[in-house]
Formats: structure tokens, sequence, C-alpha cells
């Protein structure tokens, strides 16, 4: 089986320079050969074009967002048409907008799980920043309506694992998308009924069985997962390289069980990583951050010991 990398190097959903190196960093940290050694064929497609400069306006550099989107949304399209394990290697998080609407548009049925200390449900009209790195599941599932060639993300194919620092509004959006189907937890959950019962709650609304031999039920014919990962999902002191930092989040541990989960579904269809930030810490700080972020992808790879 093969692994598309696209890498797509935005930075203008958020304020920071950094999260645009973060193809380059992921790379270099040895996603290719650790996924190689897993058995993949990997196949890196280079990086997206992730459109023009900084702007004014609202919500801000929506020009460049929407145009980087939609060049991974296209790359994204041809590696799942080529029958790929497509990644996505962010850039921060405005860029699942082509990630899931590819994965979206090549499979409607597709189910996302979005791994994050935030909802990214907001719209223009409900942001208070502006940043597009906060909307792109707001735009997906037709909250706003502005971005005609989106595919519409049904609400009952998404699940949130992980969230903490949620807007106002966005709290009463993530309550009607609960009520619409999705499967909405926080910390809470985690704390409740640890990232097992979360994890096994969030796939069987989903639809999955969990996978692998635990299991004599399989996913053969389920729909594909998309996971959408944002760094920022875990706590700052393991990833503290990532630009909008919230304490209280998932540990080492709990961020590797999501994802070796995610793999024993078995339904795995594409992934992306957002969000890590090279520019806003030590470097060591950073490289660590680098690392688990690679050592993540790798677990929703397969890189489970038996
Ligand atoms: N809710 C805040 C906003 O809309 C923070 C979003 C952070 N998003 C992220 N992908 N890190 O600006
Ligand atoms: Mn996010
Ligand atoms: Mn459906
Ligand atoms: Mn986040």
């Amino acid at each position: 089986a093969t692994v598309a990398i696209i890498g797509a190097p935005q930075n203008r959903g958020q304020p920071y320079i950094g999260t645009d190196r973060g193809p380059a960093l992921l790379r270099r940290a040895g996603v290719r050969e650790m996924l190689a050694s897993l058995g993949w064929r990997v196949d890196d497609r280079g990086d997206c074009d992730m459109g023009g400069p900084v702007e004014a306006g609202w919500p801000k550099n929506a020009a460049a967002v929407e145009a980087g989107s939609r060049s991974l949304f296209e790359a994204a399209k041809r590696a799942h048409a080529d029958g790929c394990l497509v990644l996505a290697l962010g850039g921060d998080h405005s860029i699942a907008l082509g990630s899931v609407a590819a994965a979206i548009a090549s499979r409607p049925e597709t189910r996302i799980l979005w791994v994050d200390a935030h909802a990214d449900c907001n719209t223009p009209e409900t942001s208070r920043s502006g940043n597009m790195h906060g909307m792109p599941l707001g735009y997906l599932l037709g909250l706003d309506g502005s971005m005609g060639w989106l595919p519409r993300l049904d609400p009952r194919h998404l699940a949130f694992v992980g969230l903490r620092d949620v807007d106002p509004e966005e709290r009463k959006t993530l309550r009607r998308l609960r009520d619409d189907g999705a499967f909405v937890s926080t910390m809470k959950e985690v704390d409740g009924l640890g990232i097992g019962g979360v994890m096994r709650e969030a796939l069987e609304a989903l639809g999955f069985f969990r996978g692998g031999h635990h299991d004599e039920k399989s996913n053969k014919n389920s729909p594909p997962l998309h996971l959408s990962f944002d760094i920022d999902a875990i706590d700052p002191q393991i990833a503290p390289a990532t630009g909008t930092v919230v304490r209280g989040g998932l540990s080492f541990r709990e961020a590797h069980y999501v994802c070796e989960a995610v793999w024993e579904t078995g339904a795995l269809g594409s992934m992306d990583i957002v969000e890590v930030n090279d520019g806003l810490t030590d470097a060591a700080q950073a490289q660590e951050t680098v690392d688990l972020a690679a050592a993540l992808v790798v677990s929703a790879c397969g890189d489970v010991i038996c």
C-alpha cells in the first residue's frame, strides 16, 4: 500500500511565522523513513502552493487561505483517486479545508475524527480573532456558505476528542452539532472515562467497531476515517511548540493511544498533522514537539507492537 505525503506549508490561517516550516520539519524528523520501515511505499508529492500574501480584512488572509486550501484539495483528491493513504503535513489547521474536503469529495461517507484543544467551528461572523485556523469546520459544515467549492460535511460523520478551549459562540454551535448527531467530547470525558473509553465511544459513534485482534468483527466495508490531529490537543508540557497552547491536554500516551485506536479500525484513509511551529520555543522544545508529531503519524499508520 502507498502513503502519499502532501506538504501544506500554510501560516496565513493564524498570526505566526513558523507553521509553514511544518512539512520540512516533519520530513527532516524522518516521517518518510519510519513509514517505509513499517512497509509502506512512500510517495512524497512535495508541497502545495499556499497562496498569496498577508492581507488585512475579515477573516484575515481569506484569499491566501482559500487558495492554499484549494491547491491541497486538488492534490489530495488526486492522491485519493490513486488509492493512496493521504497524509497532509501542515501548516496551520486551515489546511483541513482542503484535506477534509478532498476526503469527502472522494468518498462522501468519510468519517472525521477531530483531535484538538479547539473546536475550529467558527465562522467569520462568530470568530473573535479573525484567524481562519479556527474556522475550517465552520465552513465544512456549511455554517458559512461562502466557499462554494466545498463539499458539505454531515455532522453525523464528525467526532471531537480533546476539546478544552471553546469560544462562547462555538459552545452554542457544538450543542447544535451534537443535536444533529456529532460526537462531542472534551478533556472532561478523558478524565472521566479514560482515553480508551472516549475512543471506544467516538469510534462507535462514527460507526466503527474497535478493530484489530480485540474484536472478531471487522470494518471491512466501513467508510474511511480521516484523522485531523492538531498538535495542540496534547498538553503543552509535552508539545509546547504550537501557537495556541492550552494547559490540561492529552498526555504522551493518550495521544499515541488515539492514533493506535485509529489504526486498529483498519479504516484510516487520510490524516492531517497540523499546528507545529518551531519559532515559538527554544530549539529543544521545538524538536520534542516535531518528533512527537512524527511519532503520532507513524502510530496512526500502523506502528503498533502486536
Ligand atoms: N477559537 C480560537 C479562534 O477562533 C482559537 C482557534 C485555534 N485553532 C487552532 N487550529 N489552533 O481563534
Ligand atoms: Mn485546530
Ligand atoms: Mn451518511
Ligand atoms: Mn487547536
